[in-house]
C-alpha cells in the first residue's frame, strides 16, 4: 500500500510550546508517520521504527556506507554484520561493555581524564568545549578498543580527519573516486601510527580489549583498521557531540544545571538521557528490507517490499507523543515514557545493533559534566551547528566557554 498517514498529535499545534530542540531549529512539521518516496520508505513513528530495528531477519544494515563496504571481500565490522555472524560477534564483545566492567575498568580513567581536562580549562581561563570533549571521548573509547600504543600523539585529530568524510553512495562517479582516494590516504596514516603499533603490542601480549579479541579471531590488519574506524564513528564522534550538546543545554538553563549538580547519579543519568532523547546524535538509521515487512500506523497496514531502503527517522520517533507523552520537543526529565520505552528512547538504536556503548557514553558524560559544570562557566560563543552525512549526525563546533572572573 502506498499510503501515508499524518502522525497523531494530541494537542493543537498552535497551543504547543516552542521547540527546545537545538539540533533542529526549524519549526516542527507534522510529517507522515509512514511515507513512501520512490523506493525509499520513511518511518517516523516510534512503534514502526522500533519494529523494523527489531526485525533482524527481514532487514540488513544499510547506513554508514555499509552497502558500499560490503562489495569488498574483507570481513565486515560489527556494525555492518548481520545474522548469525553478527550475533556471535556481539556475544563475544559483550564482556567489554557490561555496567560492572565499565564501572570497574573505566571509571577511574574517566575520572582522572575529566579532572585533568577541567584543570587545564580552568588554568587556561577557557577552551573550545568541542576540542575538550573530543579528547575525552577518544581516550575512553580507545581504551575499550585497545588503541593505546600510538607512535605519535594526535590520534584524536587523525581519527577526526578519517571521519570527516562524506557519505559517498549518492556522489557522482568522479567525486566518489576522489573521495575514496582521500579516505584511503587518511586511513593509512591512522593505521601506521595508531592501529599497527596496537596490533604489534597485542600480538606480544593479548589484553582484555577489542583488538586482542579480533586477533584471536584471526582478523587481518586491514580488517582491524576498519573495526577501529567503526568504533571511532560509533563511539568517539557520537559521545563527543553528545557531551557538547548536554553542556549547551545545561549551561543555558541555570535551574536544570543546579538540579543536575545537586542530584544523585540516577537522576543525573535521567537528565542526560532526556537530553539525548530530545537531541539524538544519530538522527537517521537505514536498513534494506530482505523480506517483506508490514508496519501498522493508526489502523492502516503498510507493506514494505523486499529490496526497499528504509529510512528510520530517530528524531521524529523520539518525539512521538504515543511513546514520550505531551510536549515531545520540550526537555522534561520527569516525563513518563510508555511501557518498555528506553530512557533515551531510540537514541542508542534498538534490536540486534543496539549500541553496546550506551552505558559507557552516559557514565563518561556524567563524570565529565559534573566536574565541568561546577566551574563558574560562561558561554562565550555558542556552537555552530553542522551536519555529518556519514553518521547522519549533528556536529557542534567552535563552542567557546570561559571561566567567569570575580
Ligand atoms: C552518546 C553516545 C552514543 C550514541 C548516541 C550512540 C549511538 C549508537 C546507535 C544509534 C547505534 C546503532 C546503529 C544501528 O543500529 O545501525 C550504535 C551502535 C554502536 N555503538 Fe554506539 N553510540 C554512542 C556511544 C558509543 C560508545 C561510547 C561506544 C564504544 C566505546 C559505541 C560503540 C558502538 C558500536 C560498536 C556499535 C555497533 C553495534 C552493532 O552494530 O552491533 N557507541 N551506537
Amino acid at each position: 500500500m502506498n499510503a501515508s498517514h499524518a502522525a497523531a498529535h494530541p494537542r493543537d499545534p498552535e497551543q504547543r510550546p516552542p521547540s527546545q530542540r537545538k539540533s533542529d531549529p526549524s519549526p516542527p512539521t507534522a510529517a507522515p508517520a509512514v511515507e513512501r518516496r520512490g523506493d525509499v520508505w520513511h518511518l517516523r513513528s516510534y512503534q514502526a521504527v522500533r519494529q523494523v530495528l527489531r526485525d533482524a531477519d527481514a532487514t540488513r544494515q544499510a547506513g554508514f556506507n555499509a552497502e558500499l563496504a560490503r562489495r569488498s571481500s574483507l570481513r565486515q565490522p560489527v556494525l555492518f554484520q548481520d545474522g548469525a555472524e553478527h550475533r556471535e560477534q556481539r556475544t563475544a564483545i559483550a564482556r567489554f561493555f557490561t555496567p560492572k566492567t565499565v564501572d570497574e575498568r573505566y571509571r577511574t580513567l574517566m575520572t582522572e581524564l575529566s579532572d585533568a581536562l577541567v584543570d587545564d580549562l580552568r588554568a587556561a581561563g577557557g577552551a573550545d568545549l568541542d576540542d575538550v570533549s573530543l579528547k575525552l571521548a577518544v581516550e575512553v573509547a580507545a581504551r575499550v578498543v585497545g588503541l593505546t600504543d600510538s607512535r605519535r600523539p594526535g590520534m584524536a585529530g587523525r581519527l577526526e580527519a578519517v571521519l570527516s568524510l562524506e557519505r559517498l553512495t549518492a556522489a557522482a562517479p568522479a567525486k566518489r573516486a576522489l573521495g575514496m582516494l582521500v579516505a584511503q590516504a587518511r586511513m593509512w596514516w591512522f593505521y601506521l601510527l595508531d592501529v599497527r603499533p596496537a596490533i604489534a603490542a597485542r600480538r606480544r601480549e593479548p589484553r582484555e580489549d577489542v583488538i586482542s579479541h579480533l586477533l584471536a579471531k584471526r582478523y587481518r590488519g586491514v580488517e582491524i583498521l576498519i573495526e577501529c574506524i567503526t568504533y571511532g564513528a560509533a563511539g568517539m564522534a557520537t559521545t563527543r557531540e553528545f557531551i557538547c550538546m548536554a553542556a549547551w543545554h545545561l549551561l543555558e538553563a541555570p535551574e536544570l544545571r543546579a538540579r543536575y549538580l545537586a542530584a544523585a547519579e540516577a537522576e543525573r543519568h535521567r537528565i542526560l538521557h532526556e537530553i539525548l532523547r530530545l537531541e539524538p546524535v544519530v538522527a537517521h538509521l537505514y536498513r534494506r528490507a530482505v523480506g517483506d515487512i508490514e508496519v501498522e500506523h493508526d489502523g492502516v497496514t503498510h507493506s514494505i517490499p523486499t529490496g526497499a531502503l528504509i529510512d528510520l527517522d530517530l528524531r521524529a520517533a523520539n518525539a512521538d507523543p504515543a511513546a514520550v507523552g505531551e510536549d515531545p520537543l520540550q526537555l522534561h526529565p520527569e516525563r513518563e515514557l510508555g511501557a518498555g520505552v528506553q530512557p533515551a528512547v531510540l537514541s542508542f538504536g534498538d534490536g540486534a545493533h543496539r549500541c553496546p556503548g550506551a552505558f559507557i557514553a552516559i557514565q563518561e558524560s556524567d563524570v565529565f559534566l559534573q566536574r565541568l559544570l561546577r566551574l563558574p562557566l560562561e558561554v562565550v560563543d555558542p556552537p555552530q551547528l553542522r551536519w555529518n552525512e556519514l553518521i547522519e549526525s549533528y556536529e557542534l563546533r567552535g563552542f567557546r566557554v570561559a571561566v567567569a572572573v570575580g
